[in-house]
C-alpha cells in the first residue's frame, strides 16, 4: 500500500481535479485505490457524486477520532472513499499539537488491502495537511503555470519539509510537481515553465494537464475524465500522467 498526498496551501490549483481522476483511472486499471478528503470543503464528493454526510459512512473526521466502527464508502468498482465534512473543522489547528492524530489509521487501512491511497487536502497552511503528510509515503502538488506559481510552490515544499522535520517517524518523498491549467498559447507559459524546470529539473513531471473547459465543467455534473470521449485531450492528457505516477510511485 502506498499512501500519497496532494497539497498545496494555494486554492483552486487542482489538488481536488487530480485526487478524483487519478483515482479513477488508477482503480479503472485495477488498483484498489481509497481517497481519503481531508478538506472541510468535501469537494471530492461532489465530483464523484457522494454524500458526504452519510451516517454510516466512515468519515475523515472519524479516522482522526480513532472511530473506525463505521465501513468505507464505495464509489465504483475498486475505488473507495473517506469522506470530509465541515465537521472535520474542529481539528484543523495551525499546527499540529501533542503529535499527529492519524497515525493508527494505517493497521486499519492494512486491512482492507489497498494498492494506493490518495489524500486531497485543504488550501490552507494547516494541521490537516500535516496530518496527511505523516501518514505518507509521497507527496505531489498541482501548480497552475502563473506568475504567483513559482511563489505557491515553493511555500507548499518548504511547508512539507517542516512538516516532517517536527514529526517522528514521518519521511514522506517528493514526488513532484505537476502543471495544471497549462495554456500554451500564453506568451509566459514558457517562461515560468523554464523557471519551474530550473528549479525542480527531475522533480517536474513530464506530463501536463491543458486548460480545458470540459475538465472545468465536470465538477457540475460530477464526471471524471474516463467519462469523455474516446479522444478527448482531458482523457489522453490524464491517463499519460497517470502512467507517469505509476512509474514514478512504484506501482
Ligand atoms: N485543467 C483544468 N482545466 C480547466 N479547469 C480546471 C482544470 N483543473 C481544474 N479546473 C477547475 O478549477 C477549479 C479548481 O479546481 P480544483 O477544485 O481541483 O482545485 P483545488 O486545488 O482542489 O481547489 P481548493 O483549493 O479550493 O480545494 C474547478 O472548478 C476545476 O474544475
Ligand atoms: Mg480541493
Amino acid at each position: 500500500m502506498k499512501i500519497v498526498t496532494i497539497l498545496c496551501q494555494k486554492g483552486g490549483v487542482g489538488k481536488t481535479t487530480f485526487t478524483v481522476n487519478l483515482g479513477k483511472i488508477l482503480s479503472n486499471r485495477g488498483f484498489k485505490t481509497l481517497i481519503i478528503d481531508t478538506d472541510p470543503q468535501g469537494n471530492v464528493s461532489t465530483y464523484l457524486n457522494f454524500n458526504k454526510d452519510e451516517e454510516n459512512i466512515i468519515n475523515s473526521t472519524d479516522i482522526l477520532e480513532k472511530n473506525y466502527k463505521k465501513k468505507i464508502g464505495f464509489s465504483s468498482e475498486n475505488l473507495y472513499i473517506i469522506p470530509s465534512n465541515k465537521s472535520i473543522m474542529k481539528h484543523n489547528d495551525e499546527k499540529i499539537i501533542g503529535g499527529p492524530k492519524l497515525t493508527g489509521v494505517k493497521e486499519f487501512l492494512y486491512s482492507y488491502e489497498f494498492d494506493i491511497v490518495i489524500i486531497d487536502t485543504p488550501p490552507t497552511i494547516s494541521s490537516l495537511t500535516q496530518e496527511a503528510l505523516a501518514i505518507s509515503d509521497y507527496y505531489l502538488i498541482p501548480a497552475k503555470p502563473e506568475f504567483l506559481a513559482i511563489e505557491g510552490v515553493s511555500q507548499a515544499m518548504a511547508f512539507a519539509k517542516k512538516t516532517i522535520s517536527i514529526i517522528n517517524n514521518a519521511d514522506p518523498i517528493f514526488l513532484g510537481v505537476a502543471l495544471n491549467q497549462v495554456d500554451t498559447r500564453r506568451a509566459s507559459f514558457k517562461d515560468f515553465e523554464k523557471e519551474l524546470n530550473f528549479l525542480l529539473s527531475d522533480k517536474m513531471f513530464n506530463s501536463k494537464i491543458s486548460q480545458l473547459t470540459e475538465i472545468a465543467d465536470s465538477p457540475f455534473y460530477s464526471k471524471t475524465v474516463l467519462d469523455f470521449k474516446e479522444h478527448s485531450k482531458a482523457k489522453i492528457e490524464f491517463l499519460e500522467f497517470s502512467n507517469e505516477f505509476i512509474e514514478r510511485v512504484g506501482l
